[in-house]
């Protein structure tokens, strides 16, 4: 048997189609509704996912109050209060969600995720993102959002500083010896002392050592500066591809950046998003998606554009093909696929909008189970990625579909597990625990002579 696969369920309010809050079917108040989340958690624990994954920003606004209130993505619950009850109705299942380097503190993220790898018996990851939506600097009274190349290097000194704090304690720390009164031993710690371009952290931490060592860290920016982040520190990259062709340079990329790090590229796990809407045939997967399809509101697709552009594209003539448009830092490596999506494609800008609405640039497919399984076993056999991160376009129907109808086809191919293999999720994805060392970093200094 080849290569098993590795499947995120990634989880957006009431389903990734933009219009999915319209269908007559769907559960709008997803994002707050507890009982629909522990059924979706559960479902994607059913398929024996490995992860259920939650996305986040620290903003309400993505675009005007007008279009904002056309969008079902606007109000959730706070993604770690969410994670530590979905833990205790899921036994397998991993836990991931968002936290930001650019606004958080390292001292109190590495808190939250050892409490939350605790709480879940070994079960959290990080999804490590640098804050792409430039409004939330509002969250935070501050005017400017930080420039992008900075924004990744305090993502990199905050992933060391986070990574040092959860290597607190050495093993066998925490004693408990009531003969002897010792409660831990002093030896067994590490203190990281870090004094850095952007972070100051002294530890140890206060919380200790959790199931898995550290929470997975993840990582999603595709530019130059976030391929070389992840290779430099994720056990988990999601991807968004529009091709097969762009997965494989991605896959291939990142995965030979990596020996520069002295990693070992089976470390890392590539996992591209993937959104279906599948049926017993073609016919019946292509009409789930059109009924979405038919609910689009068009100012809410072009807003979706105009902001994921970084371009506002109000007031063009939508039957025309897109203006020239300047890519900068906002939009970022997104921009740059679904620009030349739209030109290789010679879409319209109501083409290429009611394309994005689907599944925000990442990959579509729209059919029978043998043609999504087959899709998945090229991508993964052909080397463009280790997994998927399965994007349900309408809750809970299409995962439904994809728990009873891809899953076992995957399994029968023998592509995808039958029963989960470890209780952690690291044990699960198939990662070891990686070394971490202070040297690493300028800036830092570990051991004893920190803590007196
Ligand atoms: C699957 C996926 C999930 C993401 N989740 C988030 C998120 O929750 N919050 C966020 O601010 N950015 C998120 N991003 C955006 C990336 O972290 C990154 O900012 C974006 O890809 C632009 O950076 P780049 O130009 O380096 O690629 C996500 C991206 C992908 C592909």
């Amino acid at each position: 048997m080849g290569t098993q696969m590795k499947l995120g369920m990634f989880y957006w309010q009431v389903g990734h189609h933009i219009a999915a809050w319209r269908h007559p079917e769907s559960t709008p108040d997803s994002g707050v509704n507890v009982p629909h989340l522990i059924e979706l958690a559960q479902l994607a624990e059913k398929g024996l996912f490995d992860m259920f994954f939650m996305a986040d920003s620290v903003t309400f606004w993505r675009g005007s109050l007008e279009s904002m209130s056309r969008d079902s993505y606007s109000t959730w619950i706070e993604p770690f209060t969410m994670m530590c009850m979905l833990s205790q109705h899921t036994r397998h299942l991993g836990l991931v969600c968002t936290a930001t380097a650019t606004y958080d503190q390292p001292y109190l993220l590495a808190r939250r995720f050892a409490s939350l790898d605790i709480i879940s018996g070994g079960r959290a990851g990080w999804n490590l993102v640098t804050s792409g939506n430039k409004l939330e600097a509002d969250s935070f009274g501050l005017g400017e959002h930080m420039e992008k190349a900075a924004r990744y290097r305090r993502g990199r000194e905050f992933a060391h500083v986070v990574r040092g704090l959860w290597n607190s304690f050495g093993e066998g720390a925490f004693v408990r010896d009531r003969e002897s009164g010792r409660y831990f031993d002093p030896d067994k710690i590490q203190v990281l002392d870090h004094s850095g371009e952007f972070l100051g952290a002294r530890g140890p931490l206060n919380v200790s050592p959790s199931p898995q060592g550290e929470p997975v860290l993840i990582q999603a920016g595709a530019s130059e500066d976030g391929r070389e982040l992840a290779a430099a520190t994720a056990e988990v990259v999601f991807g968004a591809s529009q091709s097969i062709e762009y997965a494989k340079e991605f896959y291939s990329d990142v995965k030979g950046r990596m020996a520069n790090y002295g990693r070992d590229p089976d470390s890392l796990k590539i996992m591209p998003g993937l959104s279906v809407n599948v049926g017993e045939t073609h016919e019946d997967g292509v009409a789930k998606f059109e009924e979405l399809q038919d609910l689009i509101d068009p100012r809410t697709g072009l807003q979706l554009l105009s902001q994921r552009l970084d371009y506002d594209l109000t007031g063009y003539d939508v039957d025309q093909p897109l203006p020239d448009i300047p890519v900068n830092e906002i939009g970022g490596s997104r921009a740059e696929m679904t620009i030349k999506t739209a030109r290789d494609n010679n879409m319209t800008i109501k083409e290429l909008y009611r394309y994005f609405a689907g599944a925000r640039g990442h990959y579509q497919i729209n059919g029978s189970v043998t043609e999504v399984a087959d899709l998945m076993e090229e991508w993964v056999t052909d080397g463009a990625c280790d997994g998927f991160n399965i994007m349900p376009p309408l809750y809970p129907h299409s995962l439904g579909d994809f728990v009873d109808l891809v899953v076992p086809e995957l399994q029968r191919r023998g592509l995808f597990r039958t029963e989960y293999e470890a209780t952690t999720l690291r044990g699960n994805l198939g990662l070891t625990r990686p070394p971490w060392s202070a040297g690493d970093l300028e800036g830092s200094t570990i051991g004893k002579a920190a803590a007196e």
